[in-house]
């Protein structure tokens, strides 16, 4: 691979394993790309970072082994690859009315425009979560800290490079249309939003920093796991290799709530104070309460709820029966993988009540992969809960049922508490900062968002992380700020 990036020689610049060198038509579609994807990352990437050093991972390959070099970069310079997981040699669509048959290498004609519509709205997020993280910087709780959200910020940059580039090389004018589009639309933006809706929401500090990459980017992985399965094979190629990074994120989100916790129940027993509910002065000792952690993380799994789509749904259905997204580690899974007959229990509300319903599987596949998020999701909280437990704390993170707080699907027409017992508007209203941040909890933590920009120093309300970066010593320099 040719490093020298002074040159724009676009295969060097673009580290791929495409064979980009050999393909001028689609080099150049990115050539021609490029220079918009740079404007957007300096109009709407981290703000007031752009010059600094910051110690950075860049997929250079797709080795298991070592797939990432770390070094020194200034952001806009980051080398944004397009990388695809090896292929499987004489892979097979795995599920679908096509099962069985090969997979596909090129667009199949009579699914285009589903499957450029699958592309562009994960496509999408990507550049989403970018804007909606632009202003944390400057408030970063640790350079440890300021590094990560940078590295899961130009990893959401490359993943969108990844789905531009399936729509480059596979899509033609519509697809060069799309890519366009993309560096178009703006997170939060009255006019020209982004597509979800908790794209579109604020991250205005750092525990919803940590919550959105717990909770929003696991459905990032789940739907990545879905389209990984797919029968277009460059889709699943290129998602398999995007899994690899989007587990940094998460773990950015596990660890970082964890911390926050942590530090939290640090502070209540060296001050003698054992009732997590004595929220102010607990708040005295310049840590998150856990009842205000509670509440952050019911906002975020709701919003990541919606992001799962309708519970009975005729497009997941199509998209499934043609082969083009699949369920979560489809190919784990003991069936005949084409769920024409055969149903699945759904939680819908039936005469004013929540209740389970049996439905045709195959319409109901959103919600499928939104229960096995569930799953996944409460993994991390039952470790969030052994931190709390291990230091004496008598409370228990807990998520909130999935008809609470809905914008999307069955329940937007209703109010419940976190438990999902049913609320007139009346109740809500009355109640709603029981469950959700309220005016004065997002003041309190703001008034907590000061930087920390000196080595080996960590905010009041933070613990350390137990190992650093890249095996990096607790005074390691991470972002040398210019
Ligand atoms: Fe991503
Ligand atoms: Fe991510």
């Amino acid at each position: 691979m040719n490093i020298n990036i002074a040159a724009v020689d676009y295969d060097g610049l673009i580290p791929n394993n495409v064979g980009l060198g050999d393909d001028p038509r689609v080099k150049r579609a990115l050539e021609k790309w490029h220079p918009g994807y740079i404007d957007w990352w300096k109009d709407m990437g981290p703000e007031g970072f752009q010059e600094s050093l910051v110690y950075l991972r860049t997929a250079v390959s797709v080795d298991p082994k070592g797939w990432a070099k770390f070094d020194y970069v200034r952001m806009p310079e980051y080398r944004w690859g397009v990388l695809l997981a090896p292929a499987h040699e004489g892979r097979k669509i795995p599920f679908g009315r096509h099962k069985g048959e090969d997979a596909w290498q090129e667009v199949p004609g009579e699914y285009r425009a589903m499957l450029r519509r699958l592309i562009v709205i994960q496509g999408d997020t990507e550049p989403a979560s970018v804007e909606q993280q632009r202003h944390l910087g400057k408030t970063a709780p640790s350079l440890y800290d300021l590094r990560n959200l940078f590295q899961v910020n130009v990893e959401e940059g490359r993943h969108l490079w990844a789905m531009v580039y399936l729509l480059q090389k596979y899509f033609g004018t519509d697809g060069r249309e799309e890519a366009e589009a993309l560096l178009q639309r703006r997170s939060g933006h009255p006019d020209t939003p982004r597509m979800l809706g908790a794209f579109n929401e604020k991250t205005p500090d750092w525990l919803s920093f940590f919550m959105f990459t717990y909770f929003t980017d696991r459905d990032g992985k789940m739907q990545l796991e879905a389209l990984a399965q797919s029968g277009f094979d460059p889709l699943s190629r290129t998602c398999r290799f995007m899994l690899t990074e989007e587990a940094h994120h998460m773990f950015v989100g596990e660890t970082g709530v964890t911390r926050v916790i942590q530090r939290t129940c640090e502070a209540m027993k060296e001050a003698g104070i054992s009732d997590p509910n004595n929220i102010e002065a607990v708040r005295k000792l310049g840590v998150i309460d856990l009842p205000t952690i509670q509440k952050k993380a019911n906002m975020h799994f709701s919003l990541t709820l919606d992001l799962f789509g309708n519970e009975i749904s005729t497009n997941a259905a199509n998209a499934f029966h043609s082969g083009l997204k699949g369920r979560y580690r489809e190919d784990r899974l003991k069936d005949d993988h084409q769920l024409e007959s055969g149903t699945y229990p759904v939680l819908r509300l039936i005469g004013g009540k929540i209740q389970n319903e049996d439905v045709p599987a195959l319409s109901a596949l959103n919600m499928r992969l939104r229960d096995d998020y569930v799953v996944d999701a409460n993994v991390g909280v039952s470790r969030w809960n052994k931190v709390i437990a291990d230091r004496g704390i008598p409370f228990q993170v807990k998520l909130p049922h999935v008809a609470f707080h809905r914008h999307i699907g069955e329940f937007v027409d209703i109010n419940t508490d976190v438990d999902g017992n049913l609320l007139s508007d009346a109740e809500w209203t009355k109640r709603r900062n029981e469950f959700l941040p309220s005016d004065g909890d997002r003041v309190f933590i703001e008034s907590l968002m000061q930087p920390q920009f000196e080595p080996a120093k960590f905010a009041s309300w933070i613990a350390p992380p137990k190992v650093g970066i890249d095996n990096k010593p607790g005074e390691f320099e991470y972002v040398k700020i210019a």
